[in-house]
């Protein structure tokens, strides 16, 4: 795939089934998260890679948090379901690490920017994927149980797998909308 076709038709799909990348594909879609933009080479980013009996463990961690924060019957009784939705479940990391020229926000932002460079890797490779957070990104407990420190962040959960139906192509934003330029 030519890179601005992947850049200006990527898209994100909820639903996702078998296959998710394996071996050397895998290793494509995790080195292309390494060699993002970092700010002195602090590598803040860490991820978790979640599939099979690591996918049961992630609900079980939803679940121990919902419980623990009191959550609805609902959240509750849906925790452990959530990772099941793709063949595997990346937990996206930024570890703060305190540099004097480095503030937090822009190790969030290299963490991001590793999140979205696995989605075009793995959308260049005929997998899909879709950037996902909610509750439990935010949740104190999520992160107590992941032995993440107070200033480390949770970027998002990125479901990976196959999908055989395609999402409908959104409309294309104008650019006027968006951009300015000083000239
Ligand atoms: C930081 C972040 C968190 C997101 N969290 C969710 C989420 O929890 N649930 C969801 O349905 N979409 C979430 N999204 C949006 C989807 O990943 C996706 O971008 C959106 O559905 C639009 O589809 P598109 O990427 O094909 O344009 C999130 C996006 C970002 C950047």
């Amino acid at each position: 795939m030519q890179a601005l076709d992947l850049l200006l038709n990527r898209s994100s799909q909820p639903k996702l089934q078998s296959p998710a990348p394996q071996g050397q594909e895998l290793e494509t879609i995790m080195q292309a998260a390494l060699k993002v933009p970092d700010h002195a080479s602090l590598t803040p980013w860490r991820f978790i890679v979640c599939q099979g009996q690591g996918l049961h463990k992630l609900g079980e961690l939803f679940y121990q948090a919902a419980l623990t924060e009191g959550m609805s019957e609902r959240d509750i009784s849906r925790a452990k379901d959530l990772p099941l939705r793709a063949p595997m479940v990346m937990v996206a990391i930024s570890e703060y690490c305190e540099h004097e020229k480095v503030p937090r926000v822009e190790q969030i932002a290299s963490t991001s920017c590793a999140v979205y460079a696995m989605q075009l890797a793995a959308q260049a490779l005929g997998f899909d994927s879709m950037w996902r957070t909610g509750a439990y990104a935010h949740s104190k407990s999520v992160k107590q149980l992941l032995g993440l420190k107070t200033d480390d962040e949770i970027i998002g959960f990125i479901y990976l797998g196959s999908t055989s139906t395609k999402v409908a192509d959104k409309p294309k934003k104008q650019t006027e909308n968006y951009f300015e330029f000083w000239n």
